[in-house]
């Protein structure tokens, strides 16, 4: 498989486009992860992340090599919302963890997230051939559970009580989505009128080069 397929250069839906990142996104990054309420939902320490610990981790799991991110734009401004991105990408068992962060907050609640989540997860069971995709979200985030029940995804798991936010404890769930899952969505969801062919699961994902 070609890397360009491994890590595509663009998947374009109806409302977003997912493109690679490029070395100016940082400062976009630098005022996602410096805000309290991103760093509320996605942050295991309590408080945001530090100049420095925001660059390490654009320069290694953003921009790295090895990084399957993908830039979250706005298709129709080209406005750059947020990011997304495959890790622990395990060849021999085909699964892979997800995860994803709308940085501005204006653009929460749009369905630019549950867009962005298909468009990976086709990328991931119609071109890669996963067999899983699994993610963690803890338990007080509902705006990102329902996001990601909409995309296929089930509870498996929890860690009770792993997480101490807002003065008490939370649970960590884990959710996860398998192939034929997927597979079996995109066929629920396949208009009548197009049976036979391929279906589309809320917006098409098309590859760019
Ligand atoms: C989680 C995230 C990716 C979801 O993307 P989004 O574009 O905001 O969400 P969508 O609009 O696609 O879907 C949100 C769903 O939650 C619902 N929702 C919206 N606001 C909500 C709220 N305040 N509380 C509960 N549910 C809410 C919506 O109705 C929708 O559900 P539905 O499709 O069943 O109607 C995005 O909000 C985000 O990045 N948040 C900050 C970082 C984060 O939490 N990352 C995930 C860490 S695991």
């Amino acid at each position: 498989m070609g890397s360009e397929t491994w890590f595509p250069t663009r998947l374009v839906g109806e409302r977003v486009t997912l493109r690679r990142h490029v070395p100016t996104n940082i400062d976009a990054f630098r005022r996602w992860y410096a805000d309290p309420a991103v760093a509320r939902l996605t942050r295991y320490q309590d408080g945001p992340m530090r100049p420095l610990e925001i660059e390490r981790f654009f320069m290694s799991r953003v921009v790295g090599p090895d990084s399957l991110a993908l830039a979250i734009h706005l298709r129709e401004t080209g406005r750059l919302i947020g990011t997304c991105a495959f890790s622990q990408m395990d060849g021999d068992n085909g699964s892979a963890l997800y995860h994803i962060t709308i940085g501005e907050t204006d653009a929460w609640g749009h369905g630019y997230g549950t867009e962005a989540t298909r468009l990976m997860l086709g990328h991931a069971f119609d071109t890669l051939h996963l067999h899983r995709v699994a993610l963690s979200v803890f338990e007080f985030n509902e705006r990102a559970i329902r996001a990601y029940r909409r995309c296929g995804f089930r509870v498996e798991g929890r860690a009770r009580e792993a997480i101490w936010r807002d003065s008490r404890r939370w649970d960590e769930i884990t959710m996860s989505i398998l192939a034929h899952e997927w597979a079996a969505l995109r066929v629920a969801e396949r208009p009548a009128d197009r049976a036979g062919t391929p279906a589309r699961v809320g917006s098409p994902a098309t590859m760019v080069d």
